[in-house]
């Protein structure tokens, strides 16, 4: 029994079927019985067909600043109406639309200019409606990979303009012309990114002529702006701690012996975030990269840094009864030359006393001569050297100079000429990104 109520079910399920289906078999039949696809769906072959687009970004997975590329996922939807495909609903039990597959019907040849894949044209592997009327109804979703340039002057601050162009392969303006039909994304179901927010987009309609024939393209512009905080905390955070650490080492006490050492360290730091960062920006030199510029103006800062700790630290230990080149003779009168114009020897004296004046150096420095045995040497030197430079001249080179001091001294000076350094580069960085 049941076995025969399977069959019968099986049967009736075929007829149903059959007879369901041959409603629009039917209305397939009659209207696609002379259809040629090749041939554009206008009675009046000298008008052209319309063709309404919508573009609807519907994720933004990255936009690539290296290769200057969006990645996206958009829905396109194309309509259009086919003269040649209608019929009376009436007389087909109100079947007013039925799907078929897209190459047995006439299409535009519509391709994403822009998109940097393979397959830029859409495709024809798809299916569209086609209502009573001859609407022509095509839906699809497209990842795309488009190009867009990528201006890198104010990164991490920046907003770029990516646009996504739609055009036609041959069809020139008489043959379709473009509407377009302008569905806002955020009301969409639009995916947003982890790095950019959409600000804003706008369609255009752009014509251009090539071979003596009229095309037009639509171009959807989305306004995208960076989330800065993620490049805030990776980036210009650990510059910012790299500074400071690169200003500290002038703070390490000579004898501590790290000095060097320590700025030489910093300067590898810097390298290291400057090739971190290099990964990640376009090669192009279309657009100055300011916080490139920042990143290599700290570089050579730090390595002014090693050069300069490493002269100070020769310029502290050396022997002040050893002969010197007279580089160093030349700087010592240039810097003391230039803190006094006109009445140098007054100042030098002042100068000499503020510093033999504070104790805790003056204990340290003791301490250090006595290790070394050179006491009294040195204090006898020191009163030469104060009695000695009172009279000296630019040319004579023949007095002793207490380079610790000198080293100390000039320590100070190159800290605070770089504090100012390193405030300007942050100004500039900030008025060029934030003008
Ligand atoms: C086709 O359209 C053109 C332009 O509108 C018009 O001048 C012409 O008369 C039309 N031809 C026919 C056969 O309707
Ligand atoms: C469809 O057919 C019915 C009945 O034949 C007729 O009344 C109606 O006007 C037709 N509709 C169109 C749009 O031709």
């Amino acid at each position: 029994m049941d076995v025969f109520i399977t069959v019968y079910c099986v049967i009736f399920g075929i007829i149903w079927t059959v007879r369901g289906d041959s409603l629009e078999s039917l209305v397939h039949s009659a209207v696609f019985k002379d259809y040629n696809t090749c041939i554009r769906p206008v009675q009046n072959s000298s008008l052209p067909v319309t063709v309404e687009i919508s573009l609807v970004l519907q994720s933004m997975y990255d936009v690539e600043e290296k290769h200057q590329t969006l990645y996206s996922s958009v829905g396109i939807e194309l309509t259009w109406v086919d003269e040649f495909v209608s019929w009376n609903s009436t007389h087909f039990n109100n079947v007013d639309t039925i799907i078929v597959p897209l190459k047995s019907i006439w299409r535009p040849d519509i391709c994403i200019e822009n998109d940097l894949s393979d397959n830029k044209c859409l495709s024809a592997e798809s299916v569209v409606q086609v209502s009573s009327e001859g609407q022509i109804n095509w839906r699809l979703t497209k990842e795309l990979r488009t190009g867009c340039e990528i201006d890198i002057t104010k990164y991490p601050f920046d907003r770029q303009t990516c646009e996504i162009r739609v055009g036609t392969l041959y069809s020139t303006d008489q043959q379709i012309r473009f509407r377009t039909k302008q569905v806002s994304t955020t009301s969409y179901r639009f995916k947003e990114s982890g790095e950019w927010k959409l600000m804003g987009e706008n369609f255009e309609r752009v014509q251009y002529t090539y071979a003596q024939k009229k095309f037009t393209y639509v171009k959807v512009k989305y306004d995208l702006e960076r989330l800065a905080s993620f490049h805030v905390n990776t980036m210009i955070i650990p510059l910012i701690i790299l500074s400071c650490l690169n200003l500290a080492c002038y703070c390490i006490p000579f004898d501590c012996g790290e000095k060097v050492s320590a700025s030489i360290e910093v300067f590898l730091a810097f390298a290291f975030v400057l090739i971190a960062i290099n990964d990640e920006i376009p090669t192009t030199s279309r657009h100055i990269f300011t916080f490139g510029l920042l990143m290599s103006s700290h570089l050579i800062f730090s390595a002014l840094s090693v050069i300069i700790n490493t002269f100070l630290s020769y310029l502290y230990h050396h022997n002040s009864d050893m002969p010197v080149s007279t580089f160093f003779h030349l700087l010592y009168s240039t810097i003391h030359e230039f803190r006094m114009p006109g009445k140098r020897n007054k100042h030098i004296e002042v100068k000499e006393t503020s510093i033999y004046d504070e104790p805790q150096r003056l204990s340290r420095r003791t301490n250090r001569s006595r290790e070394s045995g050179r006491h009294n040497k040195r204090n006898s030197t020191r009163t030469t050297a104060s009695s000695i430079r009172s009279s000296y001249s630019v040319c004579s080179h023949a007095y002793n100079v207490d380079w610790t001091i000198f080293a100390i001294e000039l320590e100070r000076k190159a800290f605070i000429v770089m504090l100012i350094l390193n405030i300007l580069s942050y100004l500039i960085f900030l008025i060029v990104v934030f003008s």
